[in-house]
């Protein structure tokens, strides 16, 4: 397996695993580790013997942020040029469903990095925030947009405006994450997450995906057909037969991703 700068990188079963490490930071965001998470991500996401992948930090700080120090300095001109934080579209692309296991501090980029995952599982340590207000920014990797569609535009308001952070409770209750489970707990519980998906039809959790973020994408009339055609196309997989199969002989059913 690749080996990378800033992130650890493991299997276990279909189930691939990015650990961010750069401790000295609280895993900030520099652009070495936006390139080996999009790297690492990509190289799942092309492996079909990997169902479903788990991003997780350390048990202080999932991520502080973008980098301010590698930012500090840099022109406007530069960061367009350089289409900085540009790469991690590449991740929120990735067809196979991501978990973010999230302990301690999810702030600024560490905040939008979750929250281009799929799924966002809390330790009870854990603190969402945009302080980016505090730094004479905004966010600038999605935080206005998918905060918004998350916990609605008040709660992101109150948040991007005054950099106030979430507790993990209070993320729970405002919908940007779905389970709670005390910060020891938090590995196990993403693992169980992410084995219950990758233990599906590939094909189908691929589609589920897709429809899914349609919906925060398009309109209602558009991700309604592109629903349907995507449901009506899983028609010709070896699984549709065996998942159907198996419901009415009362069995588990064996997919093979066919
Ligand atoms: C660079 C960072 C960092 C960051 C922490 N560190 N966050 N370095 N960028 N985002 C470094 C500190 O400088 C320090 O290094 C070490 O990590 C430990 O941090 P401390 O501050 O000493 O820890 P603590 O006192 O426990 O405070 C934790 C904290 C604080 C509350 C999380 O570190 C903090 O406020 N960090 C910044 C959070 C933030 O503003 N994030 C948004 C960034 S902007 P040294 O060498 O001093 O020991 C952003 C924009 C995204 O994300 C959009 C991009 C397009």
């Amino acid at each position: 397996m690749t080996s990378y700068e800033t992130i650890l990188v493991g299997t276990h079963g279909r189930v691939g695993r990015i650990t961010l490490n750069r401790p000295e930071a609280l895993n900030a965001l520099n652009s070495q580790v936006m390139r080996d998470v999009v790297a690492a991500a990509e190289a799942f996401d092309a492996d079909e013997g990997i169902g479903a992948i788990v991003v997780t930090g350390s048990e202080k700080a999932f991520a502080a942020g973008a980098d301010i120090k590698e930012m500090e300095q840099k022109s406007g001109r530069e960061m367009i040029m350089d289409d900085h934080f540009g790469a991690w579209a590449r991740f929120a692309a990735v067809r196979t469903p991501v978990i973010a296991a999230v302990s301690g501090y999810a702030l600024g980029g560490g905040c939008e990095l979750a929250m281009m995952c799929d799924i966002i599982v809390a330790g009870d340590t854990a603190r969402f925030g945009q302080p980016e207000i505090n730094l004479g920014v905004i966010p600038g990797m999605g935080g206005t947009q998918r905060l918004i569609r998350a916990v609605g535009a008040y709660v992101a308001a109150d948040m991007v405006l005054t950099g106030r952070m979430l507790s993990a409770d209070e993320a729970q209750r405002a919908g940007l994450v779905s389970r709670v489970v005390p910060a020891a707990d938090l590995e196990a519980e993403a693992a169980k997450v992410a084995e219950t998906i990758a233990a599906k039809s590939l094909p189908s959790v691929y589609a589920a995906k897709a429809a899914l973020d349609a919906a925060l994408e398009t309109t209602l009339a558009e991700g309604l057909r592109f629903e349907r055609h995507a449901f009506a196309a899983l028609f010709d997989t070896a699984d549709q037969k065996e998942g159907m199969a198996a419901f009415r002989e009362k069995r588990q059913p064996d997919f093979t991703n066919r």
